[in-house]
């Protein structure tokens, strides 16, 4: 009689820091979202990423599996008690041709050390805080509009999103939409707080209501005007940026020519980036 061995003959195999899909949603042809267990160990701060994946195919002779891990902006916020990430579907995407079929109850792998720039701890004080978002860009702010911390530090939280299509604006709409209307979330963070939100969504490539690049609509001063506020100021305005490389890289030489200059965990400033990671 051995209990040692009784356990272990009993032991499911599982993936290594696998944790269990609880929800899946398709956005459209090109972008899900899904929702994950937490492990109880897991901390973060809101606005940080994580390495997921899923086991790798066999190799042909040894049959071995490697995990296919990248890195996913954590999309839920530091108090949920599941973790919530945002991905686009790239149909020849090593990781993303097979994450896009996941389903409720299916385990991926998580890699418990969060780590980022888009967080409180790396912006000096302000009034206003601007998140510019491009795609899929948009998670990490998915997780810092559901952080209390964002609107006792601001007076004002303006979220530009860039898309090509209208049907990709939807997650992000849908978020600030259901976000101001949750009950729990006007507890969690005051009914006040939630309206200092100001939206202002953009398409590129699809007609809609406010049409071209942030970039350009910052430039030429269209989303001041639009918003009613006076433009970009070192003593007023902080902002933290994700989108593709070249976006980020744009939107960095405006802010600088704003007078801002980019901060780190170590070295807090008025302004951070992260791009925007792909399958
Ligand atoms: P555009 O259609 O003009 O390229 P993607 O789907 O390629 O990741 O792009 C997401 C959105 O980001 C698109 O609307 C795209 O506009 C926009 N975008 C891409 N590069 C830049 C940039 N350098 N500055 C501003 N917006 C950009």
């Amino acid at each position: 009689h051995s209990p040692v061995n009784t356990q272990t003959a009993k032991a499911v195999p599982t993936l290594p820091d696998a944790q269990t899909v609880t929800a899946v949603t398709h956005w459209t042809d090109r972008l899900f979202s899904f929702r994950v267990t937490r492990p109880a160990s897991l901390r973060f701060r809101s606005g940080e990423f994580v390495m997921i994946g899923l086991m790798g195919d066999p190799h042909p002779e040894t049959g071995k599996q490697k995990p296919l891990l990248r890195a996913y902006s954590i999309a839920s916020p530091a108090w949920d008690d599941e973790l919530e990430f945002y991905s686009i579907k790239v149909q020849d995407g090593p990781l993303t041709s097979k994450l896009q079929h996941i389903q409720p109850g299916d385990e991926i792998i998580l890699r418990p050390k969060p780590v980022g720039t888009l967080v409180h701890d790396a912006l000096l004080p302000g009034k206003r805080i601007w998140f510019f978002a491009t795609g899929t860009g948009f998670a990490p702010f998915a997780s810092l509009l559901r952080e209390p911390e964002t609107y006792e530090n601001y007076d004002e939280v303006i979220v530009t999103h860039t898309c090509r299509d209208v049907n990709e604006l939807e997650y992000g709409r849908k978020l600030i939409e259901d976000l101001q209307a949750d009950e729990m979330m006007q507890e969690l963070i005051g009914t006040e707080n939630l309206a200092k939100i100001r939206y202002y969504p953009t398409t590129t490539r699809e007609e809609s209501p406010k049409m071209g690049r942030i970039t350009t609509l910052l430039q030429d001063g269209t989303v001041f005007r639009d918003l009613g506020i006076d433009a970009i100021n070192v003593e007023t305005d902080r902002a933290m940026v994700c989108g593709s490389l070249d976006f980020n890289k744009d939107i960095l030489a405006i802010l600088e020519g704003f007078g801002l200059e980019e901060g780190a965990n170590s070295d807090p400033k008025h302004f951070v980036i992260e791009k925007a990671f792909v399958g």
